[in-house]
């Protein structure tokens, strides 16, 4: 219904961002001196992010916490009016914790293939449950007489960075095929749930700002038919750049778009849920250098970070902005790889990426973007300890 906007036609590159790591650069110093791998998260930068949303006049937004739960980010948001959208009932305990006050009318709950026992914790805690198969209807229906439901659609395709992070399509465990859609409207009827929220999330780091315009346009026909629906959940997955030639995500053209969404049927209540573009880029992973090894013409930085601290260059060959913070007045000229501590091939951080020639043993590197799905997925594989995590609340 949306073509792109006029700015990916005629995208010119925007001129380079100022991070905001550029103007902290002893205090990130002090923090690592203090050990590392730490993360650390900036808070202003999660209100400007949060600001960018308000742009969008969405009647809710969830923020997903699987991409970084940290308490400080929890409560920036939750004083901002965000609700949160958690995928297990460790979750909602999680928020529960750290926001005692927040109602549960302000938590979704969206697992995939949760128990039977995960449901039933997750309705006393939860106001917003959401369903994405016949299973919980057809074997459960007692956990869900007499409740509000939200149904998770498979629009049939789904988008992202990368194949592991689409979530619609034949290919993907995640949503109610379009074709049961009748089906489970019927059970939810026998069963004395009502159905008030149509979802869809089709996958993260979408960069095409039309897509959640198109995909409310396209729920609509099943919200209608529905007849008890109220409003319409289009997901997350707003793309953020990890490079430097990436631009920003144009917000305005999104918050245009949902803008005629509105227009056109009003009588849906716009919901959105993103985790990415408010946590992302206010982290960086602090780390240090190893040691420096030159391989059969392959020189290798090894950090004492790996993919324990950050899963998503192992899981999605994700790239990560990286910069010598002891040498940040050199140029970066030497071609290397980032390798970790990990007993694993898939232990690398970055290829073929430029770090200054000098780089040595103890100086600190800088992981940027490392704010969404970096911590929350760090482990203690090799029985290494998990990284630290600090605030910087100014
Ligand atoms: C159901 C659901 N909603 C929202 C999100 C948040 O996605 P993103 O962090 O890309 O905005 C996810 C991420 O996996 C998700 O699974």
């Amino acid at each position: 219904m949306f073509g792109p906007a006029w700015r990916d036609v005629d995208a010119a590159p925007q001129a380079p961002r100022r991070h905001w790591w550029q103007d902290r650069q002893a205090e990130l110093g002090a923090i690592a001196a203090e050990g590392t791998p730490a993360y650390v998260y900036h808070l202003p930068t999660v209100i400007e992010r949060a600001e960018r949303i308000r742009l969008l006049g969405l009647d809710r937004c969830f923020y997903a916490i699987k991409a970084n739960s940290h308490p400080a980010l929890l409560r920036v948001l939750a004083a901002r009016n965000f609700s949160f959208e958690c995928v297990s009932v460790g979750e909602l305990a999680h928020v529960r914790e750290v926001l005692p006050e927040l109602p549960a009318e302000r938590l979704q709950f969206t697992p995939s293939f949760a128990t039977r026992n995960e449901y039933a914790e997750a309705c006393s805690l939860a106001h917003w449950i959401t369903l994405d198969s016949l299973y919980p209807l057809r074997h459960w229906p007692e956990l869900f007489a007499g409740r509000t439901i939200s149904v998770r659609l498979d629009p049939g395709y789904g988008l992202g960075h990368h194949a592991h992070v689409k979530t619609g399509g034949a290919e993907s465990k995640f949503g109610l095929a379009l074709n049961e859609l009748e089906a489970f409207v019927r059970l939810a009827g026998q069963v004395g749930a009502r159905i008030e929220v149509v979802h869809a999330h089709v996958g993260s780091g979408v960069t095409d700002k039309a897509h959640w315009a198109n995909l409310f346009a396209q729920l609509v026909g099943h919200a209608e038919a529905i007849g008890t629906v109220k409003a319409i959940n289009v997901g997350g997955g707003l793309g953020v750049p990890y490079r430097d030639k990436d631009n920003d995500f144009d917000i305005y053209a999104l918050a245009v778009a949902l803008a005629e969404c509105r227009r056109q049927w009003p009588q849906f209540g716009l919901w959105m849920e993103p985790g990415r573009f408010l946590s992302a880029e206010c982290g960086v992973l602090l780390t240090h250098v190893s040691q420096v090894v030159d391989k059969l013409g392959v020189r290798r930085v090894g950090l004492d970070a790996g993919m324990n601290a950050l899963m998503r260059p192992a899981l999605y060959q994700s790239r990560h902005r990286m910069v010598n913070l002891s040498r940040s007045s050199e140029p970066a000229e030497r071609r290397v790889d980032v390798v970790g501590p990990i007993c694993e091939s898939t232990d690398v951080l970055a290829r073929g990426i430029d770090l200054p020639e000098s780089t040595a043993e103890n100086d600190i590197i800088l992981i940027d973007t490392a704010g969404a799905y970096g911590f929350v997925m760090a482990n203690q594989y090799n029985k290494r300890a998990l990284p630290r995590e600090e605030i910087l609340d100014v």
